[in-house]
Formats: structure tokens, C-alpha cells, sequence
């Protein structure tokens, strides 16, 4: 093990150079990783994905051409659950917010006690949008063109001068309600009034996260990044692992990107997938380079964690079992939660999950992010990704107060908003290849404008595709 390695190498593409031509000869998938070293595995983890998707790759024209969008918005945005808020984005009756997807705009309303409505948010006057970018409060929604006024239960309850409109009545008149209904403290909408319950769009999901409560958690930071893709290709960014190499190189001495494990679900009505890839466990790719102990040690460093004394982290099995106690320790003071007999896994590895269209919620405290993304008005070359970090809260705790949403704008960059802090850094990684695919994608030669996904690395992308795929009805 060379203890004085150079870091620098992690950070910059001489080192993909240096292992170009390396093959692995036996990666083990996480789970069988875990096996190998006895360590305890988390049900969630052991239970593999029964579905094997497809392969039929999207062909480019389905992120470029404006055709398209009438047609997502038709089939996927008015028909699919997709998460709107965050229960926390709006914790006392009355509180409103704009949920905007494309062209679309949402009502979202905390109605009444453990009671969320939702509505298009659209005056039945004259149009005006009832709910504009800055959160909303009070018992009545009056619209601010000509003060038509809603109950919480969106029932027109005042329209001035309201003789001049015999025909007005709240039965008629009141706002267009649309499906909603949370789980894991997302408030989910369907505009499809006929749509089958959130439950089943949301498949496995919620029997793995049983022992992981998204509600019991409150949004410690929260990004909005305007970025110019397609909302397919940005969210596709995120459902491998296989860019690690030269995306987030200097993430490999602590992250093991070569032995993620990809996990596909899909019973007909919900499309789901996960990845889950090890921390402390050096990637393939810098085995043998990068000692267990400097791993914890980078590890602790990013994590805020204690840097640990002499003679701990000299194998990979005591790294991850001193980062999971140091971990236990920081969440009893800084939270008040106790993780005590939780599984390494769980306290520092990343599970991430998605579930189709658009909503990545993560497992465990690894890395406890939650991601979403929407199509920007009505282009094909404009999208946002929210981000949250969801930190764990204790049983009966008040809920801090919500953070200002960092909203970031295209030419804009997570390491320009300092408050940011690590989840703008790994964003910003990521969004450097956002801009050039979608260029990419429309200087592809005709003749082969569709990619070529990986068997087990992509499958999720593989999955993503055959979803949208059904959804849209295309025959390819
Ligand atoms: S458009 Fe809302 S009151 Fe006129
Ligand atoms: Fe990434």
C-alpha cells in the first residue's frame, strides 16, 4: 500500500490514461462483496430485483425533438404520481406552494390536519396562476387579478360583484382538484382523476424504506439547478454508477463504484430501480493504491467525521466499522437519533432508488439525498433538478425551519452558492457533462442517433427507457 499517494492523480483525466486497458477479472456485485466479508447485510439489500428490462435504447430524437413534449406532457405529466413537495415545504394549514412541471402549474394546499389537496392552479375567472413562485398562507386563496376567493378545499367561497355572474356558483365555479396523497413526507399529485392509487406507483418501494422513514426526515439543504437538457438525459445521469471513472474521479478512493449493484422492479404499474455501492471500499479502479486507512481518512474529512486514531482503519472491514460508530455518534448529538445496532451498510453506504417518471429518494444515511426532476416550460433543452439532503429527525422533535432553496441558474454553479457545500461540488461534476450530451446528442450522425447501454451498469437506464417507452405507446 503507497500511503503517500497523490491525490491530485484522482482529480484530473492522466489518471484514466493510466488505467485504460485494465479489465476486472472478478468484481463482485455489493451484496456478494458484503458475503465475502462477512459483514452483516440489510434485507433490503439482500432482496434482488425480479425484472429484467428490455433492451431497446430511446433513440435521440425523443430528447430533441419539440414534438415530443405535447406529448409527454399528455401521457407522462398528466397521467404518472410524481412527487410535488415536501410536507415541510408547507407545515401549517393554510400554507400553499406552486408544484411547475413544463407548462403545467399545480396548486398544492396544506387543507386541514395530516390533510393535503391539490388543484391546477388556474383562477376559474380569468386564468390568472393562483400561486406564484414564493410560497402562499392563509385561510382563503384570492386571486390577485379580481380577488375570486377559495376555500383550502378549493370551494369558490367570494366572487365581487358576484350578481354580474349568475352562472358562478360553487359548483361549478370552484378549483379543478387534481389526485393527491404522501408518502415517506411527499406530497404526491396525479391529474389523472382516474388514475390507480399512489400505492401501486410506487411498487417495492415502500416495504424497503420501512425501516428507513422518509417522513421521520427534514430538509437540511435544498438546490433547484436550471440546466439545459432534456429531463430524460439529466435524470439518466444519475441512474449509474460507470461515470465514476471520469466524472467523479476524486470520489474513487472512498467510494467503490466498481462493485455497484443494480436492482430493477416492475409489476406493470409501478417501474422502480435502485444502485447501491459501497463506501470506504476503494474503487476497482484505484485497488491497491489507495490503503483502507487513507480511504477513512478522506472519508471522515468529507463527512465531517473525527479523523480516526493510530491503528484504526488498517483493513477495509475496521475503515467501515470506525466510520459507522463515528457516524452513530454524530447523528445521537447533532440529531438526537440513535442508530446504535443499525448495519454498516446502512449507516455509510449510498442506496439509491427511483421511481419512474422522475423521483430518486435514498436509503440509509450514506448518502441521504433525494433528488427530482422537471421539464422547464415547454422546450426539450431545459429541465431542473431539485436536490434536498434529508437528515434524520428524532421521534417528536420539532422540525427545524425549511432552508432557503439555493435556486441556481444555467450559467450558474454549485461552488458559486459556498452553502452548498459538498452536494454542490459532486452537482457540479455532474453537470459538466449535462450540457455537451445534450450537444451531443443533436451533432449525432442520424444513421446511429441512439446509444448503446451496458448490461448490468445501465440496466436502470434500460429500464427508464422501456417505461417510457409504454408510457408514451411508441413502437420502436
Ligand atoms: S382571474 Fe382570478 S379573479 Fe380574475
Ligand atoms: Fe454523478
Amino acid at each position: 500500500m503507497n500511503e503517500t499517494v497523490d491525490l491530485t492523480k484522482y482529480g484530473n483525466r492522466s489518471y484514466v490514461r493510466a488505467v485504460m486497458g485494465t479489465q476486472f477479472d472478478d468484481m463482485p456485485q455489493y451484496v456478494d462483496f458484503l458475503r465475502r466479508s462477512g459483514e452483516e447485510i440489510p434485507q433490503t439489500a439482500a432482496e434482488r430485483g425480479t425484472h429484467r428490462p428490455e433492451n431497446k435504447p430511446l433513440p435521440y430524437e425523443y430528447y430533441l425533438d419539440p414534438k415530443y413534449v405535447p406529448e409527454e406532457i399528455e401521457k407522462i405529466w398528466k397521467k404518472k404520481w410524481q412527487v410535488a413537495c415536501r410536507e415541510e415545504d408547507i407545515p401549517n394549514i393554510g400554507d400553499r406552494v406552486a408544484y411547475d412541471v413544463g407548462p403545467l402549474s399545480f396548486l398544492i394546499i396544506h387543507s386541514g390536519e395530516n390533510e393535503y389537496s391539490a388543484f391546477w392552479n388556474s383562477c376559474r375567472h380569468r386564468a390568472r396562476r393562483l400561486c406564484g413562485d414564493k410560497p402562499e398562507s392563509g385561510d382563503m386563496v384570492q386571486c390577485p387579478f379580481h380577488a375570486w376567493s377559495y376555500d383550502l378545499k378549493g370551494r369558490l367561497a367570494w366572487v365581487p360583484r358576484h350578481e354580474e355572474f349568475p352562472s358562478a356558483t360553487a359548483e361549478l365555479f370552484s378549483l379543478r382538484p387534481v389526485q393527491c396523497d404522501t408518502w415517506g413526507g411527499n406530497v404526491f399529485i396525479n391529474p389523472d382523476l382516474d388514475a390507480e392509487p399512489l400505492a401501486d406507483a410506487l411498487g417495492v418501494m415502500p416495504q424497503h424504506f420501512a425501516d428507513c422513514p422518509q417522513e421521520d426526515r427534514y430538509t437540511a439543504a435544498w438546490i433547484k439547478k436550471k440546466v439545459k437538457i432534456n429531463w430524460k438525459s439529466g435524470l439518466e445521469a444519475f441512474l449509474e454508477g460507470y461515470h465514476v471513472l471520469t466524472t467523479h474521479p476524486s470520489g474513487m478512493p472512498i467510494f467503490g463504484s466498481t462493485y455497484t449493484q443494480t436492482d430493477c422492479w416492475d409489476d406493470g404499474k409501478a417501474s422502480v430501480s435502485r444502485l447501491i455501492t459501497p463506501a470506504l471500499v476503494p474503487d476497482g479502479w484505484v485497488q491497491g493504491e489507495v490503503s483502507p486507512r487513507l480511504a477513512l481518512d478522506l472519508f471522515c474529512n468529507t463527512y465531517g467525521l473525527p479523523l480516526p486514531p493510530e491503528g484504526r482503519g488498517d483493513t477495509v472491514a475496521d475503515a467501515r466499522a470506525y466510520a459507522a460508530d463515528k457516524t452513530i455518534e454524530i447523528h445521537r448529538e447533532q440529531n438526537g437519533v440513535d442508530f446504535t445496532g443499525r448495519s454498516i451498510s446502512y449507516l455509510v453506504d449510498m442506496h439509491q432508488w427511483y421511481a419512474f417518471p422522475a423521483h430518486f429518494p435514498w436509503w440509509g444515511e450514506g448518502l441521504s439525498w433525494w433528488y427530482n426532476f422537471t421539464p422547464l416550460g415547454e422546450s426539450p433543452d431545459e429541465c431542473v433538478m431539485e436536490i434536498r439532503w434529508l437528515r434524520p429527525l428524532a421521534k417528536g422533535a420539532p422540525r427545524p425551519p425549511l432552508p432557503r432553496c439555493v435556486e441556481i441558474d444555467f450559467d450558474k454553479q454549485g461552488r458559486d452558492f459556498p452553502e452548498t457545500g459538498q452536494v454542490g461540488f459532486i452537482m457540479d461534476e455532474d453537470m459538466e457533462n449535462m450540457e455537451e450530451v445534450h450537444r451531443g446528442m443533436k451533432a449525432a450522425d442520424p444513421q446511429v442517433a441512439r446509444p448503446i447501454l451496458a448490461t448490468e451498469q445501465e440496466i436502470r437506464i434500460r429500464h427508464f427507457h422501456e417505461a417510457y417507452i409504454k408510457a408514451m405507446g411508441i413502437t420502436l
